[in-house]
């Protein structure tokens, strides 16, 4: 087989020729957390040509995304889909954005750089349902240790238990405890809140190494030590693999339909894919041995669907003619929602506000450049103790509705998780030297999904994510609202809570969710293992096609997804490459 580097780019009239000697053995869909790991991982054998395709621009040396603290200016931006969903019925019939990874390095480029995993018996289900042995707790731990490059600050400026045995020390990714020059200030007044809380006190947990509920401390973050930058897919994984002869990598390229020969047999084959690239509508064609699908929880069925792929009945009623009829695909979407409270905080309390003053901008810059400390490496701006909690059963029991699916899941999964950020997460604040603390539902019941409006690739996607979508989904979202309004107003955050904004003394719950509720951006699930893939991470019914990404998860998290994507990508690439 001839290899011909640089020779990607094909008229449409030259592909039956072409596919007789596939330039690429393998074509990667999407350079996000699980496209990189797996650009890397299957080229290290040099006989393997590996190419990928990223939508998005590369950001390399942009300090928007190397620096922590401007992560939340970072979307909406080039570096972003910016989709709207349709209307939430929980919300009133409000319609949600939702902001992804547009950029090499995907979520990874512009997230909060949150580094958690959550409860073991998550990983145990995605290897139940799956099939796959790899995926369970006890061996996904190693994939998971392989990543994460631990940094633990010396002496640590906080109690925390930390199990060095599920981090390493020379793993890809950097995942860094804070330092006392990157520590909120607003931390100790957040964690003393859950810690001292008389009706369900909180406990110090490491919640890397299996447990789900616990109050962790100082982040972890996903942040490069020693000159305090962001540390994410593309500076890990994908630089390494950019420098091998056999990997190309296209940014501002975005795969715009997969074709498939065979069609109309029994099982239909991925032959290439067509793209455009910059700002050029002119369609070019690739052919490879084999297309992985790694654009994400809406960008990976929404290319399926585009090219016929999907539910029969959807693709008949917009005229795309069917490759394979896959029911499931496109369902099964969850995504961890959020439900804000807003104060202000007094004016020697450092948060993004602060940021916007030139005289202190450079105050701190200058602190970073010299320390690799201070406000701008604290990622969100200021946003680290997270907490996580199961509600009792007998509170459940208190709320009337059908509470049986959440009563059901293994005992270390917790339901709310609590966070904060030094921001405001709604744009009417964001003037006040603003605090934003929220609530989220960790494990929804409810589903939603992901639909094409029309064959036009140009088209976004139809999205529902299904913001508290059952009955005991609402009630417990409430619950913890109520949870959250009790800790704030506390005095226990009297020091930095000096005039609550939102929802203030006259909004009600209901009002509240549908001013308030935002994503959390942890969209999962839409292509999943066991419904729609097999136990290879094949598409079932099509060869040479699978999808290995945040939409392949069968089951949500319970913590921030992106350590998750990366082990599920490191655990698939062994799987691949097992096979030979
Ligand atoms: C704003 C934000 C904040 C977040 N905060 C956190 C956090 O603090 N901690 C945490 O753990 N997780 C966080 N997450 C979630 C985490 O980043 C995601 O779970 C993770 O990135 C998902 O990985 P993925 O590989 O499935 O998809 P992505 O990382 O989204 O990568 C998909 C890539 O495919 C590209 N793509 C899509 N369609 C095409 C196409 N047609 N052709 C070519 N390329 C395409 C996209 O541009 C993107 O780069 C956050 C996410 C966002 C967006
Ligand atoms: C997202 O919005 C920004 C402006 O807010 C825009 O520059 C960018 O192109 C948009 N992203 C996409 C993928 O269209
Ligand atoms: C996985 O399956 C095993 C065997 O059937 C069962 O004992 C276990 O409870 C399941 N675990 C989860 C988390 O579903
Ligand atoms: C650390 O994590 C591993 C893997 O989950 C677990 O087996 C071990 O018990 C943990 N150690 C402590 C001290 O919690
Ligand atoms: C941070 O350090 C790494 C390793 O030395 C380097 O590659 C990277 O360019 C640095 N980033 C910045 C923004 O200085
Ligand atoms: C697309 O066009 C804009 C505006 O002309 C330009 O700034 C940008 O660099 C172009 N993008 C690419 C990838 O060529
Ligand atoms: C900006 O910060 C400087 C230094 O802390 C302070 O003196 C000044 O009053 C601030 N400006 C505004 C407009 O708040
Ligand atoms: C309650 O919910 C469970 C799980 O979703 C479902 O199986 C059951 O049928 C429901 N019960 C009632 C009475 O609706
Ligand atoms: C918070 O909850 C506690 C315990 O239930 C209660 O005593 C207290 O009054 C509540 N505080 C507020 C501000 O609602
Ligand atoms: C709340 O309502 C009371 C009574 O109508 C009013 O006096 C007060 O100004 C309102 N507060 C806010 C923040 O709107």
């Amino acid at each position: 087989m001839k290899w011909t580097k640089g020779l990607f780019a094909l008229p449409a009239a030259e592909i039956c020729i072409a596919q007789a000697y596939a330039e690429y053995d393998i074509i990667i869909v999407g350079g996000g957390v699980a496209g990189l790991v797996l650009a890397d991982r299957l080229s290290e054998n040099a006989d393997s040509k590996v190419l990928l395709l990223e939508a998005g621009p590369d950001p390399s040396d942009d300090p928007l995304i190397s620096t922590p603290a401007f992560a939340g200016e970072s979307w909406p931006s080039k570096y972003s889909w910016n989709f709207t969903e349709v209307p939430q019925t929980n919300l009133g019939g409000f319609e949600p954005q939702l902001n992804l990874g547009h950029v090499l390095g995907g979520g990874s480029a512009i997230n909060f750089m949150a580094y958690c995993r959550g409860a073991q018996s998550v990983f145990n289900e995605w290897a139940n349902i799956s099939g796959i042995r790899e995926l369970a707790w006890d061996y996904i731990i190693d994939d998971f240790r392989g990543c994460a490059n631990l940094f633990i600050p010396d002496p640590l400026p906080y109690t925390q238990t930390i199990n060095e045995s599920v981090y390493s020390r020379d793993g890809k990714v950097f995942v860094s405890y804070d330092r006392s020059d990157r520590l909120s200030q607003l931390e100790p007044d957040f964690w003393n809140a859950w810690l001292d809380d008389l009706q369900q006190p909180a406990q110090v947990a490491d919640l890397n190494g299996g447990t789900g509920i616990g109050l962790v401390k100082g982040g972890p973050h996903a942040v490069r030590n020693s000159n305090g930058t962001r540390s994410y897919a593309w500076s890990s994984y994908g630089y390494r693999a950019a420098t091998r002869s056999n990997v190309k990598i296209l940014h501002s390229s975005r795969v715009i339909k997969i074709n498939f020969d065979n069609v109309g047999r029994d099982t239909p084959r991925a032959a290439s894919i067509n793209y455009v690239s910059g700002n050029s509508t002119s369609v070019k064609t690739i052919v490879g041995k084999e297309m992985i699908l790694s654009a994400g929880a809406i960008n990976t069925p929404r290319l399926l669907l585009l090219s016929g792929v999907g539910p029969k009945d959807h693709l008949n009623s917009l005229g795309i003619p069917l490759i394979k009829d896959s029911p499931e695909i496109g369902l099964n979407v969850r995504d961890h929602h959020l439900v804000v409270n807003i104060f202000q905080a007094p004016s020697n309390i450092i948060t993004a506000t602060s940021l916007s003053n030139a005289t202190r901008l450079a105050e701190f810059q200058a602190q970073y450049d010299s320390t690799s400390g201070g406000p701008l490496s604290e990622p969100g701006p200021q946003s680290s103790t997270f907490f996580t909690e199961r509600v009792p059963d007998d509170i459940l029991d208190s709320f009337g509705v059908n509470v049986s699916f959440h009563k059901s899941l293994p005992k270390d999964r917790p339901f709310l998780a609590y966070q904060y950020a030094g921001v405001s997460f709604l744009p009417q604040f964001a003037g006040l030297n603003a605090v934003t603390a929220f609530v989220a539902l960790v494990q929804p019941e409810a589903s939603g999904y992901v639909r094409l409006k029309s064959p036009n690739w140009q088209d976004d996607p139809v999205i529902s994510t299904n913001y508290f979508g059952s009955d005991a989904d609402l009630a417990i979202a409430k619950y913890g609202y109520h949870r959250l309004l009790n800790k704030t107003r506390s005095d226990a955050l009297s020091r930095v809570n000096v005039g609550e904004v939102f929802p203030g003394p006259n909004m009600t719950t209901t009002q509240a969710f549908q001013q308030g509720a935002q994503t959390y951006h942890h969209s999962v699930g839409s292509v999943s293992l066991g419904k729609v893939l097999d136990s290879q991470f094949r598409v079932k019914g099509i060869t040479g096609l699978r999808v290995i990404d945040s939409s392949a998860i069968p089951v949500i998290t319970t913590c921030h997804t992106q350590s998750s994507v990366y082990a599920l990508a490191e655990a698939a690439a062994k799987i691949i490459k097992a096979q030979g």
